[in-house]
């Protein structure tokens, strides 16, 4: 090959050089103890004595450039070199902290709800925020003109009127009890929306334990027993309960529980309204209307329902005065749980 076409060749080469081994490479094929110009000036031996300094000079340039050349690519490949550098660990520095993560309050309260009714034989069931108006109220008895179905008490999806995001956990009642047979006894976990102003004991979502139980021969008396062994391993074996008549559309008859204050003992202070009593939840027996509309014969079955919310819970439990706090996600006050 003539000195002429390795130049040329050199030239094209060293453009397409984009990594360290590779200009290793080609200066090993050029400029190495048997690289090309290695072989050029073995030849010179065999010129005629007036051409072998001319000869000797075209070489000594080619290796200077060449030299020069993988002098600019060094320079131009070294932002990569760099990179190379960096990888180099030390590894007698500290290593990453990795905090342990935690479940929130709520969903601790909700683990521990839900497990209380598991040990008494009750499956957890969980059904969709975003429910038919069917489910969330005319399944359950709640008629057209009821202030709830109102629009300023419930949010209603824009573009598809018979949706909204459910205002209670009861539409799950609905739906299980259409998909199973009694005998049956549920707890519902889940998140419900309502239109409130954010205050210190409202907000626009909140979390509901929706729980159920269906059989041929179920009583009130069953309904106050479970939510008694509920209560007291809740808030302590010491507590009273008491229920107190009041009116739900899908449960009749219905009433409102209160367990004794757990700060006052029932002597009246500020958390109770000096009343000596706090109301946890709603119940009662499930209305015969709604056993007709999951398609189960009143005659034959009957049942209780209960429905409780999970912050009102825990902010008695841990003595929280500002549902707020739970939603915050400020860690000062969610590391405390
Ligand atoms: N769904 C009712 C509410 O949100 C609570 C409830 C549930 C009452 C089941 C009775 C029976 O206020």
């Amino acid at each position: 090959m003539d000195i002429n076409s390795i130049n040329a060749q050199v030239d094209s080469e060293i453009q397409g050089i984009n990594y360290k081994d590779a200009l290793e490479e080609f200066r090993i094929k050029y400029l190495g103890r048997k690289g090309i110009l290695a072989q050029l000036t073995s030849t010179i031996a065999t010129l005629a004595q007036e051409e072998r300094s001319q000869f000797g000079q075209k070489i000594n340039d080619l290796k200077n450039k060449i030299n020069m050349l993988i002098g600019e690519k060094q320079k131009a490949l070294s932002s990569q070199v760099k990179e190379e550098v960096s990888f180099s660990i030390d590894i007698s520095m500290p290593g990453i902290v990795q905090g342990l993560g935690r479940l929130h309050p709520i969903t601790q309260v909700m683990d521990e709800i839900c497990n209380i009714f598991l040990r008494m034989g009750f499956c957890v069931v969980e059904g969709p925020e975003i429910e038919t108006e069917y489910n969330n109220f005319t399944g359950l008895n709640i008629p057209l003109e009821h202030p709830s179905r109102d629009v300023f008490d419930t949010f209603y999806l824009k573009d598809y009127k018979k949706l909204l995001l459910r205002s209670h956990t009861s539409p799950v009642q609905i739906r299980a009890m259409k998909a199973l047979t009694p005998p049956l006894a549920v707890v519902v976990p889940g998140r419900v929306y309502r239109p409130d102003a954010v205050d210190a004991s409202h907000c626009f979502m909140f979390h509901q334990i929706e729980g159920f139980m269906v059989d041929t021969d179920i009583k009130f008396s069953d309904l106050k027993g479970v939510l008694e062994a509920f209560a007291k391993q809740v808030f302590g074996q010491d507590i009273k309960m008491r229920f107190r008549p009041h009116f739900f559309p899908f449960t009749e008859p219905s009433a409102e529980v209160d367990i004794s204050c757990i700060i006052c003992r029932g002597k009246g202070c500020s958390v109770c309204g000096r009343k000596g009593w706090l109301e946890i939840l709603g119940s009662g027996m499930i209305h015969p209307y709604v056993f007709k509309h999951v398609g189960y014969n009143p005659k034959k079955y009957t049942g209780f329902a209960f429905g409780m919310g999970v912050e009102r819970i825990a902010m008695l439990k841990y003595g929280i005065d500002d549902i707020r706090l739970f939603f915050e996600n400020d860690l000062r006050f969610l590391r405390q749980f």
